[in-house]
């Protein structure tokens, strides 16, 4: 079986690279990210035609079955990221830092960068937060890795800001926000994620924007692009769902019905049927009925307590 994607896989469609995104940015094409998990999501980001696909650490929640996205560590994010990579032809494919593997110092940072690039095949990583993990994104750019920031509801740090809720929604709280974007915009991000930010903040700070794409979450339509973490969008997980989530898709119940009519099957013994059963030649079945037969065979087969 080929990892390279086929089913609704545009083949044709070129590899999206940063250029790509500067394009889309420039011409007002909104841009679309997802996140993925493993290889069968990796593949239904690709025949879906999104742009960029994020191993967000929202495995930690979503595949991990962790409350927080904080337990989640770099072993982990990268095997899941090479999974997605062998899923993956045209998307951009970014990795996602686990909390505690850029904070502690530049080279940490860098090191940790390092291995999504070379060990998961990652185009780009993503990292939380403004003040230090500015100076962590300008290290990790220096070292040639593009870098996409994440601002506003920050869920690595969402005790310190008060819980899972919205930013922003003061002046003070609003100019906090536009301080961290600025200021990863200004170390070269390619991107900044703009998490659960009003909308009219979102809009106002855009006309600042004018070096980095901005991808939305919970952030209003004004962002060059949006994200929506996989398995909310397509009703996979039963965990809690922030407002800004919208479903498409409802696979849970799909998935629960699709399992529990398969155990009916088994129960009733209407599965495995025939069309599910492989055959064999009578002669040689009658053959291997005598070779039951066979009082050695007893024998031989006998626990020797
Ligand atoms: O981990 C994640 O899924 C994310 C997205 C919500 C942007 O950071």
């Amino acid at each position: 079986m080929s990892s390279i994607p086929r089913d609704g896989a545009d083949a044709a469609r070129p590899k999206v690279g940063l250029p790509k995104l500067a394009e889309m940015r420039a011409k007002g094409e909104p841009i679309v990210m997802v996140t993925a998990y493993d290889h069968p999501s990796a593949q239904v980001a690709e025949a879906a035609g999104v742009e960029i696909v994020l191993v967000g650490d929202s495995a930690a929640m979503t595949v991990l079955g962790h409350t927080s996205t904080v337990p989640v560590g770099m072993d982990e994010l990268l095997m899941l990221a090479a999974a997605v990579r062998r899923g993956l032809r045209a998307p951009f494919l970014v990795g996602d830092m686990p909390f505690g593997s850029y904070e502690g110092s530049n080279e940490q940072a860098v090191a940790n960068a390092q291995r999504f690039i070379k060990e998961a095949g990652c185009d780009a990583i993503k990292l939380e937060g403004g003040g230090t993990s500015v100076d962590r994104a300008r290290a990790i750019i220096r070292a040639g890795i593009p870098v996409m920031g994440h601002v506003g509801l920050t869920p690595q740090t969402a005790t310190a800001l008060g819980g899972y809720r919205a930013q922003g929604r003061t002046c003070d709280r609003a100019a906090k926000v536009a301080e961290d974007a600025l200021a990863l915009q200004a170390v070269g991000c390619f991107a900044i994620v703009f998490e659960a930010i009003p909308a009219a903040v979102t809009a106002a700070l855009m006309s600042r924007m004018e070096h980095t794409t901005v991808i939305g979450i919970g952030a209003g339509p004004s962002s060059h692009g949006q994200v929506l973490v996989f398995h909310d969008l397509l009703g996979i997980y039963d965990g809690h769902t922030a407002k800004f989530v919208k479903r498409y898709a409802n696979l849970r119940e799909e998935m629960v019905r699709g399992v529990r009519a398969y155990a009916d099957e088994v129960r009733a013994g209407a599965f495995p049927g025939s069309e599910h059963s492989y055959a064999i030649d009578p002669a040689e079945l009658a053959g291997f009925h005598d070779y039951l037969e066979q009082d050695s065979l007893a024998q031989n087969s006998a626990w020797d307590w």
